[in-house]
């Protein structure tokens, strides 16, 4: 479980990226952080792997407290959770199968790691995490070659080949073309389901939140001011959350979405 207890950030420069936060997040949850640009979300989610430090209250992951990690420790923890960005941040010039062994490294001896000395079981692993976003039939390609829907599949390959409990995902979808969008948004929805890997994912386009996300916390100037269903967002809440109104024929489109 991942729990904030009246988490706040203040940037050096004095922006105050969240305000107060409490938020408790089950094992298992797929859940959607909403918000206009500059709202706090990517501060939101990299709090809970330490790539940002918060300043004031509580935040615990797993029984651990996050800000009282360093060095081993955390490194250990981040073992268990996988992050993945809007530019893929792939090895372009290298196969599909050594961009997901990459993520095996934390694993290995420094010698073994300078020689890319894999183990057959790496292997094995790394070939079932590309199975799972389904294109296996790549693996030896060259990154540069896919499309950018494949590209961050790979990405959510490598993330998976570290056996993560929890997948903060930074607009992953924000780069893509609505089909593939769709498609990489299919697999988070697949792999929260069949794992029970807890997903968290920014994302702007609030159709897709509603469409595959469980639950919706929307985010306003570093303040959640929502946190509830896809089921229960209403116009008031975008609006709280965007700051403008929808129609009503827009809100009617972006539910029945979800079901289909
Ligand atoms: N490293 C930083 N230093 C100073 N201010 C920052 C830094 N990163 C983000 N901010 C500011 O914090 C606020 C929240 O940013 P961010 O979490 O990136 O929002 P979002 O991901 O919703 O666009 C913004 O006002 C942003 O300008
Ligand atoms: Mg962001």
């Amino acid at each position: 479980m991942i729990k904030f207890n009246n988490v706040s950030k203040t940037y050096p420069n004095g922006v105050q990226a969240l305000v107060d936060v409490n938020l408790e997040i089950e094992q298992g949850e797929f859940v959607a952080i909403i918000g206009l640009s500059g709202a706090g979300k990517s501060t939101l989610i990299r709090t809970v792997n330490k790539m940002i430090d918060i300043t004031s209250g509580q935040l615990v992951v797993n029984d651990i407290d996050v800000s009282e990690l360093e060095g081993k420790k955390l490194r250990k923890f981040r073992r268990k959770i996988g992050m993945v960005f809007q530019s893929f941040n792939l090895v372009n010039r290298t196969t599909v199968i050594k961009n997901v062994l990459a993520s095996r490294v934390a694993d290995m001896s420094l010698f073994k790691s300078i020689l890319g000395l894999y183990s057959r079981q790496d292997k094995i692993k790394a070939l079932e995490a590309l199975d799972k976003v389904g294109i296996l039939e790549k693996a030896y390609i060259r990154a540069d070659q896919l499309s950018g829907g494949q590209q961050q599949r790979v990405a959510l390959a490598r993330t998976l080949a570290q056996d993560p409990e929890i997948i903060l995902a930074d607009e992953p979808v924000a780069s893509l073309d609505p089909v593939m969008a769709a498609v990489v948004m299919e697999d988070f929805q697949r792999i929260n389901e069949e794992f029970n890997i807890t997903i968290i994912i920014n994302i702007h386009h609030v159709d897709l939140a509603l469409k595959y996300a469980q639950r919706i916390i929307g985010i306003q100037a570093g303040k959640i001011v929502y946190d509830g269903s896809v089921a229960n967002i209403d116009n008031d809440t975008l609006k709280k959350i965007y700051g403008r109104e929808l129609s009503e024929d827009e809100l009617m489109e972006k539910k029945n979405v979800k079901l289909d």
